[in-house]
């Protein structure tokens, strides 16, 4: 595998790209398959590394997890109380999700089992997960007072864990998930506050596999189960995180036109719609249909001037993903963008504020950090450099992107694309004139 890719300048992008499957709903369709007891087909899996290390897990945890010839992913679980002791540690790679939504599953289990992950996931806090869990009556010893992996889980006796009321001090999908996911085995229900609401895949998801969530404002209520009843099949809708890249390429980079087809447009997921079509990009939203619980369309965009706008408060969480790319946007639109309320960005696969600052910095983009976001003067004329991924997967293509768009870019440990997007580096060949 080659250390680096250079990215030089082209023309527009054209043609048609079908988006791959969503990291967060295929995470959650193998977990969710794999805890109940009846054999489910999910296509348009993602086979990427995230969702892979989540397949790796459920099926040391006992899963019969298979591909078939057409890329669908057969999962057949054991029901709820089917998981078995794992021989060894559970490795969840580079994925916050699947270690934090696995920690509600493995609090509930009457085994031990122990997690651990790469150099980034070992440097994420585990704290937010360890504390409503332990509240619930899980036991978790870990590296620094269980604030990081690797972390164990110490077995369960029945009825120790029990539901919450937990106001979550940062909106975060997989703390909400992790919580959602360890009622299913307590004794009583949960309800759980966020300050803003999160992607809400896990709740749609339980509502698939027959559980009752209610939902009002920022807060959300389940009851446990005593088993799930699985749909036959699951159809995972393209990625709109990964769409971002497409989005903001094509708005920015002149004489582009490119169809992106069937993208989840969940709208807990649409912050970076709202904010380009503010902004003043060309994207029209067609064929809006549901795939199961989740909505999907397909998303036109053409070339379009941009102006600066703010991003801050309810809109963060339905945007989180997308915010180094909003950066890249930022460097090209007439006027000041200013992004706040982002400080979560400091604990994701790298610290991205200061990751965006830094790489496109190198560039010669000029951009303030601040402590909870980026402030962003453009337009800015980007230049060649030698640019390095901080093996983050949005960091890199982000990056290429802005590579794309101005005088080109080299992108050391690019290949991290593969951990949400494996033909990111080659659908973006295919595409430019
Ligand atoms: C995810 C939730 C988000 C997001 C991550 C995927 C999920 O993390 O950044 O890429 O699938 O639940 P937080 O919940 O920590 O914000």
């Amino acid at each position: 595998m080659l250390e680096n890719i250079t990215i030089s300048p082209k023309g527009g992008l054209s043609g048609s790209i079908n988006i791959p499957g969503d990291k967060s709903i295929s995470h959650r369709s193998v977990m969710f398959a794999a805890l109940a007891s009846t054999p489910v087909v999910i296509k348009n899996f993602l086979y990427a590394e995230d969702c892979l290390s989540t397949v790796s897990c459920m099926q040391k945890l006992g899963a019969k997890i298979e591909k078939d010839e057409e890329n669908n992913l057969h999962v057949l679980g054991q029901g709820l109380y089917g998981l078995k002791e794992p021989e060894d540690i559970l490795d969840a790679g580079n994925s916050g999700t699947t270690l934090r939504l696995l920690s509600g599953i493995l609090i509930g289990q009457s085994f031990f089992s122990v997690m651990t992950g790469d150099a980034s996931l070992r440097n994420r806090p585990m704290g937010r997960v360890v504390t409503p869990l332990t509240m619930m009556g899980g036991k978790f010893a870990g590296r620094q007072g269980t604030r990081y992996i690797p972390i164990s889980i110490v077995k369960s006796e029945k009825e120790k864990i029990h539901g919450i009321e937990y106001t979550m001090p940062m909106a975060s999908a997989q703390v909400k998930s992790a919580i959602l996911l360890a009622t299913l085995f307590a004794s009583s229900s949960s309800t759980i506050t966020e300050p803003y609401v999160s992607r809400d895949h896990t709740e749609l998801m339980l509502e698939t596999f027959g559980v009752k969530v209610a939902r009002q404002g920022t807060s959300v209520s389940i009851n446990p189960v005593a088993q799930l009843h699985a749909p036959g099949e699951i159809n995972v809708p393209g990625d709109i995180s990964s769409a971002a890249f497409w989005l903001v390429g094509a708005t920015i980079i002149p004489d582009s036109y490119l169809t992106l087809t069937n993208v989840g447009i969940n709208p807990t997921r649409t912050g970076i719609l709202d904010v380009l079509k503010e902004m003043g990009a060309n994207i029209s939203i067609e064929n809006q249909r549901f795939s199961g619980a989740e909505l999907v369309a397909d998303l036109v965009v053409k070339s379009a001037k941009l102006k600066g706008t703010t991003i801050e408060g309810a809109i963060i969480p339905r945007l989180i993903d997308e915010i180094p790319i909003l950066s890249v946007a930022a460097l090209f639109a007439d006027g000041k963008t200013i992004i706040r309320d982002a400080e979560e960005l400091r604990v994701k696969e790298t610290d991205r504020l200061k990751a965006v600052a830094s790489e496109l910095g190198k560039m010669g983009a000029i951009m303030t950090e601040t402590d909870d976001g980026l402030i962003i003067d453009g337009p800015q004329k980007l230049q060649f450099a030698n640019c390095d991924s901080y093996h983050d997967h949005r960091i890199a293509m982000a990056l290429a992107i802005a590579g794309a768009a101005s005088l080109g870019v080299n992108i050391h440990k690019h290949d991290c694309a593969n951990i949400s997007y494996p033909n990111f580096f080659a659908t973006l060949d295919s595409i430019r004139k």
